[in-house]
């Protein structure tokens, strides 16, 4: 029994500790965490969000594309993706020895999601207990899932966005929703689900707002087995005490994402690592640049640090003189007809003057200014892109119809593939986007991890399970 009498659940048909090792894309859990998460009797989650394939000395090939249009390379994209992670779900297998579980997570809003998650359930059969799958609204999930004969496990951040998929979709599937992942928009770590109704700078208790999800899935005729797991700012199990064993509450199962990403087992770089071990309370940002349009939560680095900056310096224009724009912009940007405030134009002329003497223009008639190296490197990364998401705010890539989102590209924004693949791969931790939780500065603080500890993921299930 772990701690305050913390029983397993049945998932699959088997028996298996209630906590969850939360999938984290790009590779930052693969086989070896999952396999090792549910070796240790829990549910490991492989990321099947672009995952890596090896070749046969066991390397990691390397994603490079050869095609010359965002289209081709957006079917290259599809089928590495498919590749890695058939690969990484059946080593993950290997690992578990049929101990525990193993899901595969998804983002409904990566490129191509529908095809790759049918070519990885495809070719994994018998060896993928279920899916998880956020971000967006996936209405297709549960029929896809049906056809494959796995379990589901929707990711939501509210009992309304629950209610609305169950609505349209999931009640025709319903014995095959395994749980449902509540995760904490304010909290965790990666994208996160806000939604208009919800203050970014107001964290909402999470207890009341499961508490909404359990009445929401009862009134619905889900019964109360049906675990909601906890997922975003879990760290030690005593400090959820009120939430186990609670018949308010319903089955309670808890998501790792953040904790697991310091293990051994864990396939992030050492520097990654390390760097977790220095973070302190407020290191990590609630931020709205992914190109997704999602908020999502990482490590304020000097990376995103610039990107705030970035942002910062941005001025609104209007094509027409126009109430305060009186004045027309005279660095940054040929062509006339960039009416701005005087007071902007002093702005941007200091802008200009020390360094960033570009303007480059948004979706929403703002420019900002740049250095001529950075533009570059916007302009590379534009022209590079391989149509990873189904809409793509920085490149304006969309996954179908005329492919394109209509949009003007927004340089405000980044490529997330590329920094995701490249902290994942062993570059800069500084100049690359580092997903976090909020909690990542428990590392820190926690004894479990000092004199440089990095335990193993049996290790670090064990601990769980005793409360710490
Ligand atoms: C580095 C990182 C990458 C993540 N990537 C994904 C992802 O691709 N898909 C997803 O559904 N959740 C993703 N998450 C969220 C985790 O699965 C998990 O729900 C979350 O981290 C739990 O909150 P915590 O960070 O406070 O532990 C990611 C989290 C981190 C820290
Ligand atoms: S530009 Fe956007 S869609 Fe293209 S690869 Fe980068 S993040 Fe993906």
């Amino acid at each position: 029994m772990g701690f305050k009498g913390l029983k397993p659940i049945v998932y699959g048909g088997r028996e298996v500790w209630p906590l969850v090792e939360g999938g984290k894309g790009v590779s930052a859990t693969n086989h070896a965490s999952s396999g090792a998460w549910a070796a240790a009797g829990g549910i490991g989650t492989v990321s099947a969000v672009n995952a890596d394939s090896y070749d046969a000395e066991g390397k990691i090939v390397p994603q490079v594309y050869q095609a010359l249009t965002r289209r081709e390379r957006h079917e290259e994209l599809v089928r590495y993706a498919i590749d890695g992670a058939v690969e990484q779900v059946k080593r993950a297998y290997d690992i578990s020895s049929g101990r525990g579980a193993i899901n595969i997570n998804v983002l409904w809003e990566m490129g191509g999601a529908q095809q790759v998650l049918e070519g990885v359930l495809e070719r994994t059969r018998g060896l993928v207990t279920g899916v998880t799958c956020g971000a967006g609204m996936p209405y297709r999930l549960s029929e896809i899932a049906e056809r494959f004969n796995v379990n589901y496990l929707p990711i939501i951040s509210s009992a309304r966005a629950f209610r609305a998929l169950w609505k349209r979709a999931y009640h025709k599937v319903s014995e095959l929703m395994a749980a449902v992942v509540y995760e904490d928009p304010w909290l965790a770590g990666g994208h996160n689900g806000l939604s208009n109704a919800e203050d970014p700078t107001r964290p909402e208790d999470p207890y009341p707002r499961v508490k909404a999800l359990r009445d929401t899935m009862r009134a619905e005729g889900v019964p109360d087995h049906v675990p909601i797991v906890m997922a975003g700012g879990v760290w030690f199990l005593r400090e959820w005490d009120d939430w186990i064993d609670n018949p308010e509450l319903g089955t309670i199962a808890f998501q790792f994402g953040t904790r697991p990403l310091l293990t051994r087992e864990s396939p992030i770089p050492q520097g990654w690592k390390d760097a977790l071990r220095l973070l302190e309370p407020g290191d990590v940002l609630l931020h709205r640049f992914s190109p997704t349009g999602f908020y999502s939560s990482a490590v304020r680095n000097p990376f995103l640090r610039n990107l705030e900056a970035r942002s910062e310096r941005q001025i609104p224009y209007s094509r027409v003189e126009a109430g305060e724009h009186t004045v027309q912009l005279d660095v940054g940007i040929k062509g006339k007809n960039y009416w701005v405030t005087p007071k902007d134009r002093d702005r941007a002329r200091a802008w200009a003057a020390s360094g960033f003497t570009e303007a480059l223009r948004t979706p929403d008639d703002t420019v900002i200014f740049v250095t001529p190296e950075e533009r570059e490197a916007i302009r590379v990364d534009q022209s590079d892109c391989m149509g990873c998401l189904s809409h793509c705010g920085f490149s304006a890539w969309k996954d179908h119809d005329d492919y394109t989102t209509g949009r003007l590209a927004d340089p405000r924004s980044f490529c997330i593939q590329k920094t995701l693949q490249n902290i994942a791969h062993g570059d800069d931790v500084n100049q690359n986007l580092m997903f976090a939780g909020h909690a990542a500065y428990r590392f820190k603080q926690d004894p479990f991890y000092s004199n440089n500890y990095t335990p193993s993921v049996k290790e670090l299930v064990d601990r769980i399970l005793t409360g710490d």
